[in-house]
């Protein structure tokens, strides 16, 4: 018998279908509804291939509060939803702000009253270490804990920071209204999961990340100059106080990233903790140039790289102090950059078209 079973919105994208894996492979059920929006659902084969388990898919729109209604009626059993369907690219964001509010903002709605609805009591989030923008306007808040005041440099990160208060929101109401009712007490819990910048893929190099368009993130820009799809990289910069010029980011293996989410889940399912953030980082500091170096060794050639203006809106640094993560959730990151690195550089050289191309032999 299923330990549980699980929603899995945005499950088909990148880091949903790691996540789902974890999931199966610690005996939950899996139920995903996606839009196809920015995946594929070949991610399931791969799941499957994985380990032996598939989850049950839904093609719907999280902003289709009739079809989510639909996916929950077909699974009385759920118990818990995690919530990774949103719109996440930042320089869009600035550009189509309302759609950004529509889809991520929305879409929290829509499932928070069909959560409601069914009393489905408890939701990870998907939220970014993107909430705090430029921590350097405070004093000693490098490494960022999660007290650190936030402060959102760009629509996008505006809509993760308004979910987090929806959900702070929602959640304490149902806790309150339940108590002031006199009804018996009902566990609403909610998981703000704050991720640093994640990466990586799986180590088996058949599922990983596949972005539709053009990736805006260092490591697939970085995937696609060492399989020659990209002459060079931009390095944004190299005048910041940093020990080489270059920005400081806490990159995370994917990997650790799903398990970060079991972890959470399992913290709400049996500790009733209400509405809590944790950052999912390492705690490690890595440059742009640090990252190409490693980058390079991992596929064995020396990445071209051209130094330009800083991007609008990047910050210095944003590193993860994870110990709330650690001790609360008995969870650290267990993979190096190096593994992120290498299980990056197999995937994009086993699967130079994302999934629009048979698998591997094994
Ligand atoms: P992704 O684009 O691979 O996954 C998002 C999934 O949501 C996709 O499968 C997409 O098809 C789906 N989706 C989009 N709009 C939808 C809609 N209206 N209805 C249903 N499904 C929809 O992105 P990811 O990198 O896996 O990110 C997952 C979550 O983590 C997002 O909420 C993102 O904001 C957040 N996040 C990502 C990063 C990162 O760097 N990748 C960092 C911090 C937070
Ligand atoms: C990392 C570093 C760039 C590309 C973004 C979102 C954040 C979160 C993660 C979702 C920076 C430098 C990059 C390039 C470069 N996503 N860089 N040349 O900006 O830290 O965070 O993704 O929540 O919200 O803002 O990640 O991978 O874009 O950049 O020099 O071509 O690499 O300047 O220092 P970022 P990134």
């Amino acid at each position: 018998m299923a330990v549980g079973t699980v929603l899995i919105t945005g499950g088909t994208g990148y880091i949903g279908s790691f996540t789902s894996l974890a999931l199966l492979e610690h005996g939950y059920e899996v139920v995903i509804v996606d839009s196809l929006y920015n995946s594929s659902k070949i991610s399931l084969d791969r799941i499957e291939l994985l380990c032996g388990k598939r989850p049950i898919f839904y093609e719907v729109d999280v902003t289709d509060e009739a079809g989510l209604d639909k996916v929950f009626e077909a699974h009385p059993k759920l118990d818990s939803v995690i919530h990774f369907a949103a719109l996440k690219a930042v320089g869009e964001s600035a550009e189509n702000p309302l759609e950004y509010y529509r889809i991520n903002v929305g879409g929290t709605i829509s499932l928070l009253r069909i959560m409601q609805k069914h009393s489905v009591h408890n939701i990870v989030f998907s939220s970014s270490a993107t909430v705090y923008g430029d921590v350097t306007r405070f004093p000693n808040m490098i490494p960022i804990p999660e007290h650190c005041p936030i402060g959102p440099t760009n629509p996008y990160g505006r809509t993760k920071s308004t979910i987090e208060l929806v959900i702070e929101d929602f959640i304490n109401a149902q806790r309150n209204n339940v108590k002031k009712a006199g009804k018996p007490f009902e566990h609403w819990n909610g998981a703000l999961l704050r991720y640093f910048n994640p990466g990586g893929s799986h180590p088996s190099g058949i599922l990983g990340e596949d972005p539709l368009g053009v990736p805006f993130n260092l490591l697939p820009l970085l995937g696609q100059v060492a399989t020659g799809q990209r002459e060079k990289l931009l390095v944004y910069g190299d005048d910041y106080p940093s020990r080489d010029g270059t920005a400081i980011r806490d990159y995370i293996h994917v990997v650790d990233l799903a398990k970060g989410h079991l972890a959470a889940l399992n913290h709400l399912r049996e500790k009733n903790p209400g509405v809590r953030a944790w950052n999912l980082g390492s705690g490690r500091g890595c440059t742009v140039f640090e990252m190409i170096a490693a980058f390079s060794k991992a596929a064995g050639k020396q990445l071209k790289y051209e130094v330009v203006e800083r991007r609008a809106g990047d910050v210095l640094d944003l590193t993860a102090n994870p110990t709330r993560a650690n001790e609360e959730l008995n969870w650290k990151t267990e993979l190096t950059l190096e593994n992120a690195c290498e299980d990056l550089w197999r995937w994009v050289s086993n699967n130079p078209q994302g999934y629009r191309q048979d698998p591997p032999a094994a």
